[in-house]
């Protein structure tokens, strides 16, 4: 069997250097004049007349879990608390957590060069309300993605589990959503490079491909985000909010795994290949979504100067790798690392994310199979 030649970086992502800063900071989110954004949907909508409940065991456990683990984004969450923005930012600061506050020899020449407190301080407030908008930006986005699924998988047990995870995803759009308006301090649009990501997913005729761009790329990322920012935060209301929400995230990315598994033993090489490149694409924009040029435009910060500076300072470059730590391992369990001649493993060696592969994959993951909700289940 032959493989089809590569496509080439420019056609997968629009230019040849992953790293070049310029390129991705050319594309910045704004909002939508209309308040909506439309993305044609070419995939077919699936009917089976095979009912039988179970055919797929391991997609019907989930299915029984999940409708035990539902809970109230209304009445499960301690909404009384009250949130101190500034204060919550100088702890995670403090923390170094979100290494958001370079040293002056970073800073040197550019619009950032003398900076103090206040200025720092702005800086993480605005960083703030533009992660926890993204957070619920690829909420919704999952939110349809998965209703999607619902209408394109060819399996009964597929469509079970995913009906709810849309009640999920629904919830937890819901809780983003109502944390921004009540406890923080603005909203931001859509980052371009999340948005170009979620546009590609609900745009593609393959039923498989919404899986692996919300299920195993977008919720894997997501899985590791909540993670790291429940583990650092010590807001206790958004730390119990994306407990609630990783232990679903969890199962969802077991849904994804679970799902493609036995499908990708079934593709040709070039099919697969296709996936590979689906998923290089998807990792790259994922990246190129945290320079959060967004903010730096609202702060009339030139990007050249951000360049300089992320130029300088690499070490923020290796944390946010540190993202691709859920993903990579289910990209191998799903054998698309080393399908068609390895391609996808010598792409997330370039990009300094192979050494993740070996961590535990997500169907694996305590919460995936933890039973009943999270609210009785008094999870820390
Ligand atoms: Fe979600
Ligand atoms: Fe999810």
């Amino acid at each position: 069997m032959t493989t089809e030649p590569m496509r080439s970086n420019e056609e997968l992502i629009g230019r040849v250097d992953v790293r070049d800063l310029e390129a991705v900071f050319a594309t910045v989110g704004h909002d939508d004049p209309g308040g909506h954004h439309a993305v044609a949907d070419p995939c077919p909508a699936d009917f089976t007349w095979d009912y039988e409940k179970g055919a797929r065991p391991r997609l019907d456990r989930l299915y029984e879990k999940a409708k035990r683990a539902q809970w109230n984004g209304q009445t499960d969450l301690p909404w009384e608390t009250e949130v101190d923005q500034e204060r919550v930012v100088m702890q995670n600061q403090a923390a170094n957590s979100n290494g958001l506050r370079w040293s002056p020899e970073d800073t040197a020449g550019t619009a950032l060069e003398g900076w103090g407190d206040k200025e720092w301080l702005r800086l993480g407030v605005e960083y703030q309300n533009w992660l926890l908008s993204q957070f619920m930006h690829g909420e919704q986005g999952a939110l349809l993605c998965t209703a999607k699924i619902v209408e394109t998988v060819p399996w009964i047990d597929a469509k079970y589990y995913a009906a709810t995870q849309v009640m999920d995803e629904a919830r937890h759009v819901e809780v983003f959503s109502r944390y921004l308006d009540e406890k923080l301090s603005g909203h931001y649009p859509i980052n371009a490079h999340l948005g170009l990501l979620l546009d590609d997913i609900i745009g593609d005729r393959r039923w498989d491909m919404t899986y692996l761009g919300m299920q195993i790329m977008v919720e894997g990322l997501a899985l590791a985000a909540f993670g790291f920012i429940h583990a650092v935060t010590q807001e206790p209301l958004l730390k119990q909010m994306l407990r609630y929400v990783m232990a679903d995230e969890a199962r969802h990315v077991a849904f994804g795994v679970v799902s493609l598994q036995d499908y990708y033993a079934e593709l040709s090489t070039s099919e697969l290949r296709e996936r590979q490149e689906f998923a290089f694409e998807a990792a790259v924009r994922m990246k190129d979504r945290m320079m959060m040029q967004e903010v730096w435009e609202r702060l009339e910060v030139p990007s050249q100067d951000v360049i300089t500076i992320m130029k300088r300072s690499p070490e923020r470059d290796e944390f946010q790798i540190l993202l691709f730590s859920k993903i990579v391992p289910n990209l191998k369990k799903l054998g698309l690392l080393d399908a068609a001649d390895g391609w996808l493993r010598q792409k997330f060696t370039e990009m300094g994310a192979i050494g993740f592969e070996d961590l535990v994959d997500t169907a694996q993951e305590v919460d995936a199979e933890a039973d009943g909700s999270p609210a009785v289940r008094h999870v820390a």
